[in-house]
Formats: structure tokens, C-alpha cells, sequence
């Protein structure tokens, strides 16, 4: 591992042990159940191991580099990989992409059942609202403000909008236009609302939050291409997740669309874009590094 991958490392390490402890049966003093403990059993299954908790990362890093504490922003960095791990339950369910294996493990319906791994992903979409709105280090307001930002971006006008429109263009052939529309919507939303809350905590102003949303539009696109790619050259044992399950589904894609040479090239175009929103920042570094490595991920 270089230096970067050192450090998200670390920083997944510190993301996983708070995820660990909201996850556990202690936060929810006094309201035990049989119900209460089957969730947290299926919730903690997905969220543990094996993500690369890139969305936590970005809160973090945002908060950091416009001169906010990090710690203060990772309550609400669990929050958005709640929410993302969530929508990755879903996106398995065989209703929607079919799949089997996530993150290196049987896929949440496949442990659980479908209907458990349904509900796993309702309890950490609200549980995700219950953290950030109990938060005592955040003041109302940005409380609030987190708040809408995150339930905007997940929800019918974010990425359960892109969700929608990816199952539309299962049955006919986008055009190129319709594939970036619901690549923002699906995958940039979630990645802008990640970037955005740690702005938020950090108290940025207008102009810097502009460059943040620049640079996380940028690098949410580039990712869900390079996701795309990666889900006809990488193997199973890689990714762990199936791979062939766009063809499989029938799905448009950049990939479908232009192949994967020409993906790529798009990938490091949307990357160089992100870079450059972020650059003039004296601590733009680690972010810079995040925005190369996700361009250049084999997994
Ligand atoms: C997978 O996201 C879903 C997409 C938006 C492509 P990630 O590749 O970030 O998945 P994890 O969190 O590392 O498992
Ligand atoms: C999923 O995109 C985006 C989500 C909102 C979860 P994909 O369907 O391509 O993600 P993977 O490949 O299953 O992780
Ligand atoms: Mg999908
Ligand atoms: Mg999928
Ligand atoms: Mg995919």
C-alpha cells in the first residue's frame, strides 16, 4: 500500500469502529427487541467488511480541509455510509440488479431473506436521520442542514430517482445524455451529499462549497464509470461483488455505449475536472490522491 492507501486505511479503521458501536444493541438502551436484535444482526452484515467507505472519507476530508474537526463530522460520516449501505441492499434485491455477493459475503437477501434484508435497508435509511438529529456536537442548524442535504440527495429526486431511471434503461437503449443523467442522479447524488456535509460541518462559505460540488460531481461520475468498467474486466474474487451483471441485467451504460477504452478516457477527463475545482486549496492534497486513486481502482 502507498501513503494514500495508508491513510484511507486508517481513516476506514476509525469509520468502522464508530459504525461498530451505533450498530450495536448498547445504542439502543431500553428499546430491545427480538425485532431490534434480527435488524441489527442483518444491518451489521452488510455494513461490515469489505467497503471501501469512500463517501465517509469524503465527509471527513471536506470537514477537514475547509478547517473543521474531523471528529466532530463522524457521526454524520457513518450516517452517509448508512444510507449508502442501504441503497446497495436494495440494489441487490432480486427486483432490482439480481445479485448474489456483496462486499466479499452473500448478498443481505440471500443471508436473511428478502424480506429481512428489505427491512435492514429501511432501518439503516432512518437510522442514518436518528444519528445525525441526536448528534449533540452539531448546533440545530446544521444539523438541519445535513439533514436536508442527505434525505435530498437519497431520496425521489436523488438517487432513488437515478435507481428508477438505471431499471428504465434495462429495457431500451439510452442515449449517452439519459446515461449521465442517471449516473448523477444514482450514484454523483449520494457522493455530492458525502462532500457537502463535511463543507457544512466545516462552516464553508459559497464559493468553496461551489468547488466541493464541482469536484464531488466530477469524481461521482468518473466513479460510477469506472464501476461500469470494472464490472466486465475485474473477477468476482476482486470486486466481491458479481461481476457481468450489467450485461447480464441488459443495462445501458457509458461501458454498453462507447466501450471501455473510451470509458476510461471519459473517467480521467471527469477526474482531471475534479482535480482542478480543488487545487487552488493549500490542503487539497489527500483529496487530490482520492480523486487519482478512485480513477485508477481495480476493485
Ligand atoms: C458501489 O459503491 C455502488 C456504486 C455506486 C457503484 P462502492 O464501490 O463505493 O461500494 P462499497 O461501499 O465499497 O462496497
Ligand atoms: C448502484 O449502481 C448505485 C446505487 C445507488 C447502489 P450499480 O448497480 O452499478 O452498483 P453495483 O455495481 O451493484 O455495486
Ligand atoms: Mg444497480
Ligand atoms: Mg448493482
Ligand atoms: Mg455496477
Amino acid at each position: 500500500m502507498n501513503d494514500f492507501e495508508n491513510y484511507l486505511f486508517d481513516a476506514s479503521q476509525t469509520i468502522n469502529k464508530k459504525l461498530n458501536d451505533l450498530l450495536n444493541l448498547s445504542y439502543f438502551c431500553g428499546r430491545e427487541s427480538p425485532g431490534l436484535e434480527l435488524m441489527l444482526e442483518a444491518m451489521s452484515y452488510s455494513v461490515e467488511g469489505g467497503g471501501k467507505r469512500i463517501r465517509p472519507f469524503l465527509t471527513l476530508e471536506f470537514c477537514r480541509m475547509f478547517g473543521g474537526n474531523p471528529v466532530v463530522a463522524l457521526l454524520p460520516a457513518c450516517a452517509v455510509e448508512m444510507v449508502h449501505t442501504y441503497s446497495l441492499i436494495h440494489d441487490d434485491l432480486p427486483c432490482m440488479d439480481n445479485d448474489d455477493m456483496r462486499r466479499g459475503k452473500p448478498s443481505n437477501h440471500i443471508k436473511f431473506g428478502y424480506a429481512n434484508a428489505l427491512l435492514a435497508g429501511d432501518a439503516l435509511l432512518t437510522l442514518a436521520f436518528e444519528i445525525i438529529s441526536g448528534d449533540g456536537n452539531l448546533t440545530g442548524e446544521i444539523k438541519s442542514d445535513i439533514i436536508h442535504e442527505l434525505a435530498s440527495a437519497a431520496g425521489a429526486s436523488g438517487m432513488v430517482a437515478g435507481q428508477v431511471m438505471d431499471l428504465m434503461n434495462e429495457k431500451k437503449k439510452a442515449d449517452i445524455e439519459t446515461i449521465g443523467f442517471t449516473d448523477r442522479l444514482k450514484t454523483g447524488k449520494m457522493i455530492c451529499a458525502a462532500g457537502n456535509i463535511g463543507c457544512i460541518i466545516a462552516g464553508a462559505g459559497s464559493k468553496d462549497l461551489h468547488n466541493a460540488h464541482v469536484y464531488c460531481e466530477n469524481i461521482g461520475l468518473a466513479f460510477q464509470v469506472v464501476d461500469d468498467i470494472l464490472d466486465i474486466t475485474s473477477t468476482k474474487d476482486v470486486l466481491g461483488k458479481p461481476v457481468g451483471s450489467d450485461i447480464e441485467n441488459n443495462k445501458s451504460t457509458y461501458v454498453s455505449l462507447l466501450g471501455s477504452d473510451k470509458s476510461k478516457i471519459y473517467a480521467e477527463e471527469l477526474t482531471e475536472n475534479a482535480v482542478n475545482a480543488i487545487s487552488g486549496y493549500k490542503n487539497s492534497h489527500t483529496l487530490i490522491q482520492l480523486a487519482h486513486y478512485l480513477c485508477n481502482r481495480i476493485y
